[in-house]
């Protein structure tokens, strides 16, 4: 078993000591213990994610992901659910990704066998994933695919589970299902192996967004300082409001804003029109939910992606690396203060109920 300070830092220990003396009944003592033992050896899962296409969703995934792995020596798992495969093309060079193709090691096959029950059972999770991504210890991919699902074939299985004999539940209930267990479903077996699971997510709202959303404990919201990406961050905010609304009376889920990152972030002639962006999302939203560290627009982060690795391996004293290495401490940080906040919500709508 890991050692919780190992996790976050001294910090999270401590706070575990002081919950430790606060809490006065026994097993919502051992409770609250466990939330944590078990919060320092599962991933957290956390989306990147915006409906607007080209805002540096992939570009954010893949250098958080190595930046972890890399500078904080943390098990990262990238998993890519855009068929574009744009983060796997980032990892991995076209021809290595023809081999997992070939060999079925995607996120497709892991798909097919949720969805199609004549797949072929080939790989589990574990099987389809490529470790030590980049030659970088702790960094690991689950490759996407240029199909990831057939829409013929998940109707038809939303209809054989909504006509079974023994089914309890209408064609509705048998799609909620399906979005709220295809992407927890695929990472529930490897959670216990990574720190995080950092998921890129398509653009738009699709199938695979919503259950990468009901399967991840927070969602960071990449955004170039223009209008339209703006208009992206509300969409995408009221959308996931409604889900949390559709799963409340089932199971909640748990999704949370972890931060807004703005990306691409301007040169002297945009940099006016920038900073008036920028206080527009300023009135919108807390301190809190704004990364202080932007992402300046650097063509070494672009031409990264010839080497088949992102910028903070291949350049890391590139301007754009040490702004995504900045950007990773201050994630970790929100991180530490968001995961205690949850853990401290918890605990009092545990004491709520005694
Ligand atoms: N900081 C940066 N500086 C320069 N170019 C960048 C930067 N960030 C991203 N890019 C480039 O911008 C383009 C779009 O970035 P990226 O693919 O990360 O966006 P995306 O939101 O994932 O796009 P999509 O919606 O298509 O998935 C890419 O060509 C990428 O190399
Ligand atoms: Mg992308």
């Amino acid at each position: 078993m890991r050692i919780i300070s190992n996790f976050l830092g001294e910090g999270r220990s401590q706070f575990v000591r002081d919950s430790h003396q606060k809490t006065k009944n026994r097993s919502e003592q051992n409770w609250y213990i466990g939330r944590y033992v078990n919060a320092g050896i599962m991933a957290h899962v956390i989306a990147t994610t915006n409906m607007k296409g080209g805002v540096g969703k992939t570009t954010l995934c893949v250098n958080l992901a190595a930046s972890l792995a890399r500078n904080f020596g943390k098990r990262v798992l990238v998993v890519d659910l855009d068929t574009q495969i744009s983060g796997t093309l980032s990892l991995m060079s076209p021809q290595e990704f023809v081999k997992c193709r070939k060999e079925r090691r995607t996120l497709r096959q892991l798909i097919s066998q949720t969805v199609d029950s004549s797949a072929e059972q080939i790989h589990d999770t574990a099987g389809a994933i490529r470790p030590y991504i980049c030659e970088q210890k702790g960094l690991s991919l689950l490759p996407g695919d240029l199909d990831l699902y057939d829409d013929y074939m998940v109707s038809s299985f939303l209809h054989e589970q909504a006509n079974a004999d023994d089914a309890d539940h209408d064609f509705q209930t048998a799609w909620e299902k399906l979005e709220r267990t295809l992407v927890k479903g695929i990472l529930e077996p490897v959670q216990n192996d990574y720190d995080f699971i950092i998921l890129d997510c398509a653009p738009g709202y699709n199938l695979l967004t919503r259950s990468s959303f009901v399967a991840s404990d927070f969602y960071l919201l990449p955004a170039k300082p223009e209008p339209l990406s703006i208009a992206g961050i509300q969409l995408l905010q009221r959308r996931i409001e409604r889900l949390r609304q559709g799963y409340e009376d089932s199971e909640p889920i748990k999704i949370e804003l972890l931060g807004i990152v703005f990306t691409m972030s301007g040169n002297l002639f945009t940099s006016r029109y920038y900073n008036q962006v920028m206080k527009r999302v300023q009135q919108d939203y807390s301190e809190q939910q704004i990364f202080k560290t932007q992402i300046p627009n650097d063509a070494q982060v672009s031409r990264a992606v010839d080497s088949f690795k992102p910028v903070i391996l291949s350049n890391p004293t590139a301007t754009g690396a040490k702004a995504f290495a900045k950007l990773t401490e201050e994630f970790l940080q929100k991180l530490e203060i968001l995961t205690g906040t949850k853990e401290q919500k918890s605990r009092m709508s545990l004491s709520q109920m005694e």
